[in-house]
């Protein structure tokens, strides 16, 4: 189950002048837009407040005075003002559609560059569903924010006020009574509201869980599967379905409610109003249409001041939402560039390590005072059991972490000093788990430099070996590899990731050899692109297979953050220490396998060597 890390974060419920400054900063760049959607929903609420003037005048000045010329003239005004309203609605429809794109665009394009930033550290602590959930979710409920919501709010006050003003304009005593509910209407609004909100804060809280926990069952569905784990999922999943339920039952029903008793505060008015007005007809300082006139208008004001309402309380989930995008955005990444990074033009040279230290946890030390000094050129393989900081230390090469004492000095920089893409773009990684990308096979080999051509491509395939499987496909190159390449085996992902790390021509070679066990040709295969990719560049490989251990310069057994042993293949075996275990435990098998011998005492198998 997911970490308290990421959970929804409450939000405070209050109106936050930050969040709504940075929107306005998104919208800013397309003020024009903004101002246009405005003004045209400013002038279709004065024209749909003026439609019920238009209605007293045809019955006060037509009807009851019996002018038919008076009816046709307001007929006519009646008709073009429609027009115009048409016009109007047509336009901040419009307007609102490109406004809400741009700004889903915008979010969505900002948070891709933010995330493409943060370090690796975020991203081991972020469940991928919460991120994403964040980008779909949230940019979705701002861009309604600022589309809709704006729309129903600028409708909303502008509907009230020129009601008000007409009513004013009736009657000014009539328009009092009114005024006086309105306080009241919108209390009651934002006390429904607020309880509202409080129930979908908590649906939003556990569905961002529930996301979280489908994103690792799918991702994880093999080994679902493979252990059994499906009914315990399930049950974990039930529960949370269970008060999530819980919390929406008691939204609905809150909102339910809201609106009949809206009604009932709102026919208080309208009987005051009946009640007044006829006291006042019999003085008669207002026309039978201007009752008629009021009372539209007052049924009239409630949709606003009920949109108010509603546009309020989705306002403030929307601000939450972007408080947690801006939030995200804010996020630094944990590695940066310092402000006078440099780029030395290559990362040729010594590589060293210099009393190094690193935990990712606190007082957790997984590296500990480590101390290395690689020549340019030379290969270094890691070995040693699970858990000691093989990969740790090939992470902290690539700067994807950096030392927490000590330092890391490449070419006689301290590595810090030097830009990350200066260090990152210098260095290619194959991956224990190559990570293809979907689309084809050639795509995925150019990732490692974008411009290269069909020619530079085959000839990196064909170094590394690759291009014979390839050519087997039915579409060559063009085959795709599907989602995360899922139709190629291990090997095939190496090689094709063997591939790409020597189109990108990288300066420093890492590898962290798969364990898991490909057929030998395939071996075979992988090895001799190994061997084109290490010609002539610094190579650290995380190192399973003998024969890539057997051809390393030095090898370094890697035990509890430190370096056990260091020497060459046969150094190490002299020693008869660590390496010469590991290597007896874990290899004679292996090599007996490939060479077909006998079974030998570990002293015997040794000296043959
Ligand atoms: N992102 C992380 N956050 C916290 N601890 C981590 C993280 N990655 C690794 N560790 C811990 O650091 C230690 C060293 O891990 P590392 O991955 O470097 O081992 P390794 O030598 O590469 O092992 P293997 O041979 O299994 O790949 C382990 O104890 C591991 O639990
Ligand atoms: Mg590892």
């Amino acid at each position: 189950m997911p970490s308290d890390y990421f959970e929804e974060d409450d939000f405070s419920g209050e109106v936050n002048g930050g969040v709504f400054k940075r929107i306005f900063g998104l919208l800013r760049q397309h003020w024009v837009w903004v101002a246009g959607f405005i003004a045209t929903i400013i002038v279709v609420s004065i024209l749909d407040a003026y439609f019920t003037f238009l209605s007293k005048e045809i019955i006060d000045q037509g009807i009851l005075k019996g002018d038919v010329d008076a009816l046709v003239r307001i007929l006519i005004r009646y008709a073009s003002m429609i027009l115009l309203q048409s016009a109007g609605i047509f336009t901040f429809v419009f307007l609102a559609g490109v406004m809400g794109e741009r700004v889903r665009y915008d979010m969505r394009r900002m948070l891709f560059n933010h995330l493409q930033t943060l370090s690796l550290s975020y991203y081991s602590r972020t469940p991928v569903g919460w991120i994403m959930s964040r980008v779909t979710n949230d940019t979705e409920r701002v861009a309604e924010l600022v589309t809709w919501g704006l729309i129903d709010s600028t409708w909303g006050v502008v509907n009230i006020a020129t009601t008000l003003t007409f009513m004013f304009a009736i009657n000014w005593q009539l328009a009092l009574i009114v005024l006086s509910i309105i306080p009241i209407l919108l209390f009651a609004a934002v006390q429904f509201r607020k309880r509202i909100l409080k129930q979908f804060r908590k649906v939003r809280k556990i569905n961002s869980r529930i996301t979280a926990s489908y994103n690792e069952n799918i991702s994880g569905v093999r080994v679902v599967k493979a252990l059994g784990r499906e009914d315990g999922n399930l049950d974990e999943f039930k529960l949370e379905t269970g008060e999530m339920y819980s919390a929406s039952y008691r939204a609905a029903w809150l909102s339910a409610l809201f609106l009949p008793i809206v009604q009932i505060i709102s026919a208080f008015a309208i009987g005051g109003i009946i009640w007044y007005s006829g006291a006042q007809v019999n003085f008669e300082s207002i026309s039978v249409g201007g009752i008629q006139a009021f009372l539209s208008y007052m049924t009239f004001m409630m949709w606003p001041i009920q949109d108010l309402a509603r546009v309020f309380a989705e306002m403030q989930r929307s601000l939450a939402s972007a408080e947690r995008i801006f939030r995200l955005v804010d996020t630094a990444p944990e590695i940066q560039n310092k402000p006078n990074a440099i780029d030395p033009g290559s990362i040729r040279g010594d590589i060293i390590f210099e009393h190094v230290h690193f935990w990712y946890e606190d007082e957790m030390p997984v590296i500990k005072d480590l101390n290395l000094h690689v020549k340019p050129g030379e290969t270094i393989a890691l070995v040693g059991s699970t858990g000691g900081g093989k990969t740790t230390i090939v992470n902290l090469l690539c700067r994807f972490y950096e030392p927490k004492r000590g330092r890391i000095m490449i070419g006689g920089h301290d590595y810090t000093d030097l830009s990350l893409e200066a260090i990152q773009s210098r260095i290619g990684v194959v991956l224990q788990t190559p990570h293809l990308f979907s689309g084809t096979i050639r795509e995925n080999i150019a990732y490692g430099r974008l411009i290269a051509t069909k020619e530079e491509i085959e000839k990196a395939a064909k170094l590394t070996g690759a291009h014979k499987f390839i050519s087997h496909f039915e579409k060559g190159y063009d085959e795709p590899v599907g989602e995360g390449g899922v139709l190629l085996s291990v090997g095939q992902k190496q090689l094709i990731s063997l591939a790409r790390a020597v189109l990108s021509d990288p300066e420093v070679f890492i590898m962290d050899e798969a364990t898991s066990s490909v057929d030998t040709i395939t071996e075979a295969l992988i090895q001799d692109g190994m061997e084109a990719i290490m010609q002539g560049r610094t190579s650290f490989i995380i190192a399973h297979r003998l024969s890539t251990i057997k051809r390393a310069d030095r090898i370094l057994v890697i035990e509890g953050g430190q370096i056990a042993e260091l020497g060459s293949h046969a150094e190490l075996l002299r020693l008869q220490g660590k390496y010469y275990k590991l290597y007896t435990q874990q290899f004679r098998a292996e090599r007996e396998d490939a060479y077909n011998i006998f079974k030998e005492e570990p002293k015997a198998a040794v000296e043959t060597e």
